[in-house]
């Protein structure tokens, strides 16, 4: 049997709500509820990652120069390096010198954090973005 569902209500001010009634609408949001679920768990996961060792997934981006020597051999080197935590990656060829490389990872948070930093800190990496998720199974 699922989850049974509990109704709760909320006091905000007009302008708060009718604020949050605009990014319902802008977002697609059939209702309010499912807005506030999707709110609740996207803060509650984010809580979870905070956690060292909370098993994740990670989706991180780097955007670089392909033009840098060694930089690409240094960002294999580093994945190869931690292959235990690497699920794949993907090389986008985003104009005459910029790169982009997708990396999805799986393992815990900590780890997971500490291996995008050491890749997003490399020289002339211009742009690095880890997010972090779960299936929120708990949740
Ligand atoms: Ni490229």
């Amino acid at each position: 049997m699922g989850n049974p569902i509990k109704r709760f209500g909320v006091s905000l001010d007009r302008d708060l709500l009718d604020n949050f009634d605009v990014f319902c609408r802008k977002a697609g949001y059939a209702s309010r509820s499912e807005a506030i679920r999707d709110l609740i768990r996207d803060r509650l996961i984010n809580e979870q990652c905070h956690d060292e060792e909370t098993e994740a997934v990670g989706i991180l981006g780097l955007v670089y120069s392909h033009d840098t020597p060694d930089l690409t051999e240094t960002l294999t080197r580093i994945q190869h390096e931690n292959i235990h935590i690497i699920l794949s990656s993907s090389h986008i060829h985003l104009s005459r010198h910029n790169c982009l490389e997708v990396i999805l990872l799986k393992g815990e948070c900590g780890t997971l954090r500490s291996v995008a930093e050491q890749l997003i800190s490399i020289r002339n990496v211009k742009h690095g973005k880890l997010v972090l998720t779960s299936t929120g199974k708990d949740l």
